[in-house]
């Protein structure tokens, strides 16, 4: 599907190399977009922008950590050498499946796995937007997609460290929305449903994904392709009014 809705734009997703940030940077690609993947595993992004190139769109990978300030800095100055703006930042990257979490009870995770979860899901999404939205105002323009979790609406036990991060994006989306709105840069946030993001999922993590299928108004199990849509929107001038604002998609399971 493509609409070419965001001609000419420059958009950096991060942890585009795999999964759901795979599926944004295709989809802001045939939109028209220039994408950026910022991705910490380096042949999974260089494959995804190859795959859009072979498309006949646009995109190039730049190896990133998100957790790690200088990373974030050069980050953006590649994209300001190659394409002189940056319009668009999907904060994607996570530690969910690429990277692996612990998905147990809140004393048995271990102390690093806790630190890292806040580094790379919480201070990665504040260090990218440092870095980008100096570039975004020079044109007065911009459109920063956060990524939440219905988890942090539903509180599900087990793996705390990466609930508590999704519902600190929440809240992190609205005050950077109060803070950058007088420069022309809308901020917003998805929180996707459980997602069959894993190319090849185990037994285990597909009985996940068909299991959430019953608590939906909607009954199918989620795919990526079903968040590229929201994203495209508030990348978009259709959202130019919206920012501090948090969408759930999810096929109804979470209703707010
Ligand atoms: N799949 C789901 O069920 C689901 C549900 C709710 C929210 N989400 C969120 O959607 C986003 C994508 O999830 P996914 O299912 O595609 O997971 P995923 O693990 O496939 O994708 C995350 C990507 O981030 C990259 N990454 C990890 N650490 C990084 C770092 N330090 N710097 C740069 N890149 C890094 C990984 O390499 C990977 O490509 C995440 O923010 C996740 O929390 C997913």
């Amino acid at each position: 599907m493509s609409y070419n809705r965001l001609a000419g734009r420059v958009a950096i997703i991060t942890g585009g190399g795999n999964g759901i940030g795979r599926a944004y940077a295709t989809r802001m690609a045939a939109e028209g977009a220039h994408v950026v993947i910022a991705e910490l595993d380096k042949n999974a992004g260089e494959a995804a922008a190859e795959e859009i190139r072979n498309s006949g769109r646009s995109a190039i990978a730049v190896h990133t950590d998100v957790a790690d300030e200088a990373s974030t800095l050069a980050l953006a100055e590649a994209c300001r050498a190659q394409f002189g703006r940056i319009d668009i930042l999907v904060n994607n990257a996570a530690i969910f499946a690429s990277v692996q979490m612990s998905r147990t009870y809140f004393d048995e995770i271990p102390i690093p796995e806790w630190d890292s979860m806040m580094a790379v899901n919480l201070r990665g999404t504040w260090l990218c937007c440092r870095a980008v939205v100096p570039v975004m105002k020079e044109r007065g323009y911009g459109k920063i997609i956060n990524i939440s979790s219905g988890t942090a609406f539903r509180g599900p036990a087990t793996r705390i460290h990466y609930v508590t991060t999704k519902a600190g994006i929440l809240g992190y989306t609205k005050v950077l929305a109060r803070e950058v709105g007088q420069f022309g840069i809308c901020v917003n946030c998805i929180a996707p449903g459980n997602t069959a993001s894993e190319e090849e999922p185990d037994p285990l993590t597909l009985e996940l994904r068909t299991g959430a299928v019953s608590n939906r108004a909607l009954k199918r199990v989620e795919v990526p392709e079903d968040l590229t849509g929201a994203a495209v929107f508030f990348a978009s001038a259709d959202s130019d009014f919206i920012t501090g604002q948090t969408l759930v998609v999810d096929g109804g399971a979470t209703m707010h």
